[in-house]
This record gives C-alpha cells, sequence and structure tokens, in this order.
C-alpha cells in the first residue's frame, strides 16, 4: 500500500516525524536510548564493560544476530533483586545442583562441579562481571561428550578460527571462560552456556517484568550448531530451564522476607570485601551495584 492510499490528500509527511528521542546510541550493534539529552556518551557510559561486548560480538565469523522469539516472564520480587542475582555465583552451588548434575552427565564426568576459577569485576558507573572457567558446554567453543563427534570437529574448527583472529590468549578467554556481565542498572548480557541478553522492568514495588533474548553467529543459522546453542540456553534459562525458576523462587522468597526490613533493616553483601583479588563467589559485584544505586538515589537522576 503506498503512502497515498493510507494518508488522505491533507496530509504532508514531511515535517510530521515523531519527535526524536534525544539519545539514540549504539555500540557493536547493541543500541541503547536515553531520554536524558545531558548524559553522558554511551563509550563513556560502557566504559570498561565494552571489552566484555567485544568479546560476545567477536565469537561471531560474520556477526552476532537475535535469534528469532523472545522469553518473557515475571517475577513477584523488587527489579534490583535480579540486578544482584545475575551476577551472583554464590548461590549456584546450593541452587542449581539438579543442572550440575545434569552437566556433569552431559560432559561424560569431565566437568565436575566447584571449578570456580576466576573472579568478579567492577567495571564502573555500575556495571560489573564475573568471568570464570566455564563449567559446561559452550556451543563457542567448549565441546562437550554429549554433542558427539561431528560437533567435535566443527567447535574445534570455530577455536582455531578464534586462536588465528584474536591469538591464543584471548581465543582461549572468549571460548573457555564464561561471563555474566551487568550493565548499570538493568541490562545483562549472559556470555555463558549460550549467549544471552536479559532486562527486567518494574512494574511495581515488588513486581517485575522479564524479557530474554538468545544471540547466535549468523553462520549458525540453519545448522545443528544452533540447535546445540538453543538446548545449552532452554536447558539452564527461563521458565523451563533447571535454573531460572529456582532463581525466581528464591528472589520471592527473598522479597516476603524483606517485609521484616523494620527487625533486620539490612541485607549483608560483604562477602570478600577488602580482599585483594575477588573470588567468584564474593559480593564485589552486588557492592559495586548498590553504591552506584546510592549515589543515583542521593543526587538526583544525575550521578
Ligand atoms: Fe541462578
Amino acid at each position: 500500500m503506498s503512502e497515498a492510499d493510507t494518508y488522505p490528500e491533507s496530509f504532508h509527511a514531511e515535517g510530521n516525524d515523531l519527535v526524536a528521542v534525544p539519545r539514540f546510541e549504539e555500540y557493536r550493534g547493541f543500541w541503547f536510548l536515553n531520554f536524558d539529552s545531558g548524559a553522558i556518551s554511551l563509550e563513556e557510559f560502557l566504559g570498561d564493560a565494552r571489552e566484555y561486548i567485544d568479546m560476545v560480538v567477536d565469537q561471531a565469523e560474520e556477526e552476532m544476530c537475535v535469534v528469532d522469539g523472545v522469553q518473557e516472564y515475571s517475577a513477584r520480587a523488587n527489579w534490583k533483586m535480579l540486578s544482584e542475582n545475575s551476577t551472583d555465583v554464590l548461590h549456584v552451588e546450593t541452587l542449581h545442583p539438579t543442572y550440575l548434575d545434569l552437566i556433569r552427565t552431559n560432559s561424560g564426568g569431565t566437568i565436575v562441579r566447584g571449578k570456580l576459577n576466576g573472579g568478579g569485576v567492577s567495571l564502573g558507573n555500575g556495571h560489573s562481571v564475573v568471568e570464570r572457567e566455564a563449567t559446561y558446554g559452550r556451543p563457542v567453543a567448549q565441546w562437550i561428550s554429549l554433542w558427539g563427534e561431528e560437533a567435535k570437529a566443527e567447535i574445534e574448527q570455530v577455536y582455531a578460527r578464534l586462536v588465528s583472529k584474536f591469538g591464543a590468549e584471548r581465543a582461549e578467554r572468549m571460548a573457555k571462560r564464561s561471563r555474566n556481565l551487568l550493565i548499570f542498572p538493568n541490562l545483562v548480557i549472559n556470555d555463558i552456556m549460550s549467549v544471552t541478553v536479559r532486562t527486567f522492568q518494574p512494574i511495581s514495588p515488588d513486581y517485575m517484568e522479564v524479557s530474554v533474548w538468545s544471540l547466535a553467529p549468523k553462520e549458525e543459522f540453519g545448522k545443528p550448531a544452533l540447535e546445540r546453542r538453543l538446548t545449552n540456553f532452554f536447558e539452564f534459562l527461563g521458565p523451563g530451564g533447571f535454573a531460572t525458576p529456582d532463581d525466581i523462587e528464591a528472589l520471592e522468597s527473598c522479597q516476603r522476607a524483606f517485609a521484616s526490613w523494620r527487625e533486620a533493616p539490612w541485607n549483608d553483601l560483604s562477602k570478600g570485601f577488602g580482599a585483594e583479588k575477588s573470588h567468584p563467589t564474593d559480593e564485589l559485584t552486588q557492592r559495586s551495584f548498590w553504591i552506584e544505586w546510592e549515589k543515583w538515589i542521593s543526587r538526583g537522576s544525575k550521578p
């Protein structure tokens, strides 16, 4: 249908555009909208978090694409608890043992529970990341026996490409380590057993809605590699995963417990406080979120 068929003759498209948003900026294909025209630039805002976005985008030979479809779910909990949860490794062993046992089986016993080499990093502006040795198969590029010999050859090729393009050290980091990245305040890029992008919005103080997309390299579409990637995603994350329902239950339990704030007016996030080197189960990343949040709350909209 042409424009002439759509609008009356008296309507002139020129000069009738929607009002432009004040700031709409992109970094490596991630678009950010900001209604504050006086805000710092996106590059400055992302700062040291850019390296971790690079490490996701660079996994693709061509480009990273969003897989069709979105997971949408909700939790009767304050949204900030999911910001805390998304870079929290301390809870994984106790809250997700079923998944960890499944991975041990899927990897033929080569991946075992309790490997926690790595640590959390505060990236400034409230952003943070936990990077650690991946304790599961990664489509890029850590093979597990469940995927079979054909997949092994494919994944070895992907790994070789990463080594030739980025060097052995960075390739090892991209392929064999996982990252849970929080972009302050409510964007999570999980580069874990799959690559997912998660946002969550407060609907009320004790209720949030969550949206999750899966990213995949363009070259995987239509191939078994994408199926492996999505199986990895659904196994752990989302309403039918082995982890997300546990997390939601825990967040909602915490929300109910926080109703007793008059009797217990604080929540302890001191694990690893003052440590020279962060352990993955330390609460450094949670503290960096709350320190930034306190700045915004105490100074108004601009930190
Ligand atoms: Fe979890």
